[in-house]
């Protein structure tokens, strides 16, 4: 380890964020009965320019009515390049009930995109009294926002997570591709008549860890479009959670259950992790900082990697 110590991120479950439109109120008791982790009501792109007026309202008035459990409760609000994100910070911090936990900020492309949200946020939550601090998510969905992940990733501290949003991220950089997340049909090696597809979200999400593990924040990924193909949803989220994201948007309730066995570790591999701990717990004692265990090495570093699963466990466990 470096002598800077890597910062823990915040310690709440994260494995599934559900959307919905703040335009569509009919489905805000359905969010909140879900097992969704954290809940996103929508004011951005799920809802048309003529409705971002009555959306905003719709969503503070569920915030303050709605019994959303122990969700964590996020709204997006419109993208700086709009004349909407102002009015979605204002109304929200001045009107919202304190059930609001969190702001998530669109297509960030640097990080005084979040200085100044947070600028204007201070400023409503001192004039107001707020009592509760609220914190911040980021989409990466620009060519931007990936170039500058890190210093968004230290942007403020009320910064809990960043999510790849693939849509938005695949137009920015010009990608030709109208899939939102997973295979794409023409991303592929070629060996004789075989053809390997390969995975050409991996480089954003890795590069998206790596920032947000320096940094303290939880690492998200996206949406997966097309909900009608599970198989296909549970594969982009196990490389996800095999990269070190934490969790997954749901932009349709059956994909919720999908995400969060995906991001809960199985028992089977909690199992292991406490194989691991208790095989190096007697190497140490026998004096030895390796050993093997099921035929293959585990030494110093397995012990934080095993301690990696059992704390996800715990902590959803915990919940
Ligand atoms: N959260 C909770 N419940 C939802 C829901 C959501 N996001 N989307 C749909 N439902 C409910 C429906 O009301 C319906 O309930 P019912 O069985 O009681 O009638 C049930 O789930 C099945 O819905 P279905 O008919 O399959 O979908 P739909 O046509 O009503 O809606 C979408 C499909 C994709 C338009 C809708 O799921 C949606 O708006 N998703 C979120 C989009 C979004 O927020 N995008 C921004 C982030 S990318
Ligand atoms: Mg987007």
């Amino acid at each position: 380890m470096s002598f800077r110590i890597q910062p823990a991120a915040p310690a709440r479950p994260n494995r599934c964020q559900l959307f919905g439109p703040g335009s569509r109120p009919a489905i805000f008791e359905k969010m909140a009965a879900s097992a969704a982790d954290v809940i996103n009501l929508d004011l951005e792109d799920s809802v048309a320019p003529s409705d971002k007026d009555e959306a905003r309202a719709n969503i503070i008035a569920a915030l303050n009515d709605v019994d959303w459990g122990n969700k964590y409760m996020s709204v997006r609000i419109n993208g700086l390049d709009t004349p909407y994100w102002y009015r979605d910070v204002v109304d929200l911090l001045e009107q919202a009930s304190e059930r609001l936990d969190q702001i998530m900020i669109p297509k960030v492309g640097c990080a005084e995109d979040v200085y100044a949200v947070d600028a204007l946020v201070t400023a409503i939550e001192a004039a107001k009294g707020r009592s509760k601090k609220i914190s911040f998510e980021v989409i990466i969905e620009s060519a931007a926002g990936i170039a500058h992940a890190e210093e968004i990733a230290m942007s403020s501290p009320r910064l809990q997570a960043m999510s790849l949003g693939a849509a938005d991220f695949a137009a920015s950089m010009g990608m030709q591709t109208t899939g939102i997340g997973g295979t794409q049909e023409n991303y592929y090696m070629q060996r004789g008549d075989q053809q390997y597809w390969s995975d050409p979200w991996h480089w954003a999400q890795a590069k998206i860890v790596a920032a947000c593990r320096t940094h303290g924040v939880l690492p998200v990924d996206g949406p997966f479009g097309d909900f009608s193909d599970d198989a296909g949803f549970v594969a982009q989220a196990r490389r996800s959670a095999t990269l070190g994201m934490v969790g997954k948007w749901a932009i349709h309730p059956k994909q919720i259950a999908l995400a969060n066995d995906v991001f809960t570790p199985s028992d089977e591999q909690v199992q292991e992790a406490r194989e691991i701990l208790a095989a190096m717990e007697q190497a140490k004692a026998n004096g030895e900082g390796a050993t093997v265990y099921k035929g293959r090495l585990v030494d110093i570093a397995s012990i934080k990697q095993a301690e990696v699963i059992v704390a996800q466990a715990e902590l959803i466990a915990g919940n």
